[in-house]
């Protein structure tokens, strides 16, 4: 079949849905590969380029299959061929006159950002892969407008103070935000109302700010895996926690959406008017009715206090080579769900609930919307008992387990061993003591290591793990023994649990290492 990678037509974008290295990839699934004169110029994407990763210039409209980064324009649909599937980012939830529209027609519609959030989709994910970049480029919009050094410096001429930066809501893009504004040396607090977020922010180097209200702790997911909107309570103290923060910012990054309605309103025009002046607010949500009172979308505009709040809604085109690079990765990927056979042909199978939520039209006929999707978000914690005031979480110093709640389990252990202890043989005594204390010394130790160094301690759990093959091997086949059976037995499981350690260790860690290789 041939694919065709249209032109944007879109005023304002700068990706393309394929890039040369793409191009290479869907030539290797089997498929031609046509592109529109000029399609990745704004990208730093010649024609000759495409050309010589074995893609033609061309009509893409013509082609079986149309990949676009936005929809296609109504011109372009006239253009295109009966049975013709297209593909790109279409906001079917936000617009209804384009989902009429594909329905007209006699094409299949697949939108890119309708990819349900559950872990096997994730390499098909575009608003992630999106969300990402934005993020970044979110602090680099800043900083450029940002009159002073991010980082903290020591000079002959004086000390200068590191910059502090605000992220709220730490998903994808606020993360990518905490990530980037950190390694350029900046102070960085992040809120989110999931608390499960909290390890993600201190691994990048910034502090989880908790805004503890009677629903934290227990945010709802959607159907979609994402937050749903907050009680009242919260955002009470949610407004006083950014109140008495602000004043002491000087960037803040806003991210907080719900998708399916306004974005919520987060920093007042109250917060804003006391703020320093040279301060920047980038709100990423102003697509989406902005998190900041006097956002305007696309402009940067400067308040009566000197403070800059960025509505830019196109910060991923911001940086086109690399945007288009993993936009059209993405589209890699559903090709190559989409071509089980590796044979250049497209098959659209409706039982596979990624492939189904992201089909808006099939053979003309309306598939949307699909039926919700049950994801995989991270479980909620155990609901906050009390009401407590807002107070930011130290990082570092919060403990994975409720003093009350670690008691009990020690307490629980400790009598259980006891009990094994009076219950078993002198002989085995040492062996338990041995035992209760490698649990203790593994706990404390094991939960001091930062979450940065989990994957070396992984190798040091596939160390282990070598150890007790060893020891269950010594064990093996002291048949005549008392108990030989039992001990061959169990030795055998040991084997096969730790070799299961072992070779899971070495498959992550070589998937791990080819994320890294240029391939
Ligand atoms: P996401 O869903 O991964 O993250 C949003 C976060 O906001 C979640 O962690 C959620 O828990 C949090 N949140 C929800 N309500 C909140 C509240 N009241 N206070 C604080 N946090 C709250 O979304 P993602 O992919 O990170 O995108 C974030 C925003 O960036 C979206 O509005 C998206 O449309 C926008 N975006 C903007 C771009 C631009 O060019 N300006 C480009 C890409 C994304």
């Amino acid at each position: 079949m041939l694919i065709g990678i249209v032109s944007e037509a879109h005023r304002g974008e700068t990706r393309v849905a394929a890039t040369p290295a793409t191009v290479v990839q869907l030539v290797k699934l089997g498929y031609d590969v046509v592109v529109e004169a000029g399609a990745g110029a704004l990208s730093s994407f010649p024609d000759d380029a495409y050309i010589e990763a074995g893609a033609r210039v061309g009509d893409p409209l013509a082609a079986d299959i149309v990949f676009g980064v936005d929809a296609l324009t109504p011109e372009q649909l006239d253009g295109l061929k009966p049975g013709a599937t297209v593909m790109g980012i279409m906001s079917p939830a936000w617009n209804p006159a384009l989902v009429e529209d594909l329905a007209k027609r006699p094409i299949t519609a697949l939108a890119m950002d309708a990819v349900p959030r559950i872990s096997r989709a994730q390499s098909l994910d575009v608003l992630s892969s999106m969300a990402n970049i934005a993020g970044y480029r979110a602090v680099v919009e800043a900083a450029h407008v940002f009159g002073r050094f991010f980082t903290g410096q020591v000079t002959a001429a004086g000390k200068v103070p590191p910059a502090k930066v605000l992220v709220c809501g730490a998903g994808v893009a606020g993360l990518a935000a905490i990530g980037a504004a950190g390694s350029l040396g900046a102070v960085v607090h992040a809120t989110d109302p999931r608390p499960e977020v909290a390890d993600q922010v201190r691994s990048l180097g910034g502090e989880y700010l908790s805004v503890e209200a009677a629903d934290t702790g227990e945010v709802e997911v959607s159907a979609t895996g994402y937050a749903k909107e907050m009680s009242e309570d919260y955002n009470t103290r949610a407004a006083q926690l950014y109140r008495e923060r602000i004043t002491e910012t000087d960037i803040v990054i806003t991210t907080a959406q719900i998708p399916g309605r306004q974005a919520p309103t987060l920093i007042t025009a109250e917060m804003v008017a006391s703020m320093k002046p040279g301060s920047v607010i980038v709100d990423m949500a102003a697509a989406n009715g902005g998190n900041v009172e006097g956002v305007v979308r696309d402009e940067a505009v400067v308040t009566a206090n000197g403070v800059t709040i960025i509505g830019y809604t196109d910060l991923p085109g911001r940086l086109p080579a690399q945007a288009s690079q993993l936009y059209g990765t993405n589209l890699v990927n559903l090709m190559k769900l989409m071509t089980p056979g590796k044979d250049g042909r497209l098959v659209l199978d409706f039982d596979d609930v990624v492939q189904r939520s992201m089909t808006v039209v099939r053979d003309g006929e309306l598939t949307w919307p699909p039926p919700p999707v049950q994801v995989s978000a991270a479980p909620a914690a155990a609901p906050a008992s009390a009401r407590t005031e807002v107070k930011p979480t130290p990082s570092g110093t919060e403990s994975p387990m409720s003093g009350r709640r670690r008691f009990t389990v020690a307490g629980v252990g400790a009598a259980v061993l006891f009990l094994c202890a009076a219950l078993s043989p002198a002989a085995l005594l040492g062996h338990l003591t041995v035992f209760a204390l490698a649990i203790v010394i593994g706990y404390y130790v094991i939960g001091q290591v930062h979450h940065a160094l989990h994957t070396p301690l992984m190798s040091v759990t596939n160390a282990i793990s070598g150890i007790i093959v060893v020891g269950a091997l010594l064990q093996i086949g002291h048949e005549g023994t008392p108990n030989g059976t039992l001990v061959t037995v169990l030795s055998t499981i040991a084997i096969l649990l730790a070799a299961v350690n072992v070779f899971g260790g070495f498959a992550v860690t070589r998937r791990m290492l080819s994320m890294f290789s240029r391939s």
